[in-house]
């Protein structure tokens, strides 16, 4: 299926300018950097539908992506949240925005939440899964980036992930181990998408 179309749709900046909810949709979120982007282009084997950059930050708007013809369902990448050094009104703007979405969107039918393998769950992360908790949109806990570290390391960190993921009621119990650039876990993690979306 990721094989066929998948197209970019829309950046939505505010939610007056969100598509009509006609397909299930996916939506990705985690802090700034953490790997949103490079996961999306790796789970589309695109090299570069959602625009992976080095400035964090970077992805300010609720941006759409297509997948299959005729179009089956959508793959949402969130703005980053955690960036320290953004000003405080871009964070409201950016709570306002992604609050509204997933309380109110109907047709969202599964979040996934990125966190960076070597830095494990911050606080910005369990304020997340608490808005989603409340939301309740159940979620998967994907970690990224684990070309990045030891394998003694990353066993240390999935334990310690999974302890917390357990006191979230929407989190699915078990984790998505990750490497964008590696192409480990994606097969995986593809097959899950799939199977959230209904297709
Ligand atoms: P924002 O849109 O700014 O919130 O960032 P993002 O979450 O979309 O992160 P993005 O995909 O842009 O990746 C940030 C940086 O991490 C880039 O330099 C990527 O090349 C790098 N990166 C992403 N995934 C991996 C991975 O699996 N392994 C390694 N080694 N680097 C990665
Ligand atoms: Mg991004």
């Amino acid at each position: 299926l990721f094989s066929g179309r998948v197209d970019f749709l829309l950046s939505a900046p505010q939610l007056k300018f969100l598509p009509e909810p006609t397909v299930p949709e996916i939506a990705f979120c985690g802090r700034s950097n953490v790997g949103k982007s490079s996961l999306l282009n790796a789970l589309t084997g695109r090299r570069s539908i959602a625009r992976a950059s080095v400035t964090p930050g970077r992805t300010q708007e609720l941006n759409f992506f297509e997948v299959g013809e005729p179009t089956l369902f959508r793959l949402v990448d969130m703005p980053g949240y955690g960036f320290a050094k953004a000003p405080p009104a871009v964070v409201d703007k950016w709570k306002k925005l992604v609050k509204s979405y997933l309380r109110g969107r109907q047709v969202l039918h599964r979040n996934l939440v990125l966190i960076d393998s070597r830095h494990g769950i911050k606080e910005v992360d369990r304020d997340m899964m608490q808005m989603l908790d409340e939301a309740a949109v159940g979620y998967r806990v994907v970690l990224t980036k684990a070309d990045k570290i030891k394998a003694s390391e990353l066993d240390a960190v999935i334990e310690k992930v999974a302890d917390e993921v357990r006191k979230h009621p929407a989190a699915f119990p078990e984790m998505h181990v990750t490497s964008a650039e590696k192409g480990m876990g994606i097969p995986e993690l593809r097959a899950a998408v799939l199977s959230d979306a209904g297709v």
